[in-house]
């Protein structure tokens, strides 16, 4: 641990330190987002899936979750959330080493939080960010397998970025079996591998984008709640 640089996110009153690690998601637009929308009762059992650096279980935890469940397909990525729970003195977050709700299985919570990998691509892309070719392989296995891993009442909060399809993401929802509203939105500008990609996304039939005053393109991110009935 020692020797890496640590940056300092502040959501609300809490502060949460993340150790830099490149190989790994660290936290983005779509987290912050995610995170500053995150309501519950005290004593909640949650699950975060693909937790990545562990930033949303982390603040979960500071929120006044009961327990947290933090999952990730990614060895690397859990040994680094191991280490940033120690960092934010938490230690009520069980991380679990599995593909989407393999290693939950027959459990469940009062609440599901996932930023799922949603960058569309023709062509593999690290795994943190890759949604396969039209960005929505993991993120509907998420959606579709929430509602048999939920409490009756319990809630599923998702960003959901334009260039995999909000509105077919809400019918989805729908689908599911949720009641959906949406929590929060933003607008951001393509990063670099989001430009080199702007020919595919643009023949994408749900990917949308708009241009800012700048004319940058940018992608829309919508923060949904969906709560089983
Ligand atoms: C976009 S990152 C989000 C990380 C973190 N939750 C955040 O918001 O900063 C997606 C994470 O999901 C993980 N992931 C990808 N596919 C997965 C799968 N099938 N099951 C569980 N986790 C997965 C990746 O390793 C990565 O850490």
């Amino acid at each position: 641990m020692s020797g890496r640089r640590v940056i300092k996110y502040r959501i609300g009153s809490e502060t949460i330190r993340i150790m830099i690690d490149r190989r790994v998601y660290m936290p983005s637009a779509a987290t912050l987002c995610l995170a500053k929308n995150l309501h519950m009762e005290r004593g909640s059992r949650v699950l975060d899936l693909g937790t990545g650096s562990g930033f949303l279980a982390i603040f979960a935890s500071k929120l006044g979750a009961g327990e947290v469940v933090a999952t990730d397909i990614s060895p690397r990525a859990l040994k680094a959330a191991k280490i940033n729970a120690m960092l934010n003195s938490v230690d009520n977050v069980d991380f679990r080493l599995g593909s989407l709700y393999e290693p939950v299985r027959g459990e469940a919570f009062d609440l599901i939080i996932s930023n799922p990998p949603m960058t569309p691509s023709r062509n593999p892309l690290p795994r943190y960010t890759w949604g396969g070719p039209n960005g929505r392989e993991v993120l509907d296995e998420v959606i579709r397998g929430a509602p048999s891993h939920l409490k009756s009442g319990g809630r599923l909060i998702i960003p959901v970025i334009s260039l995999v399809g909000i509105g077919r993401t809400y019918r989805l929802m729908i689908d599911s079996g949720f009641k959906v509203r949406v929590l929060d939105y933003l607008v951001h500008p393509f990063g670099k591998r989001l430009i080199k990609l702007l020919d595919y996304l643009s023949n994408l039939p749900d990917a949308d984008y708009v241009y800012d005053s700048c004319w940058r393109p940018c992608w829309r991110l919508l923060v949904f709640e969906g709560v089983r009935s």
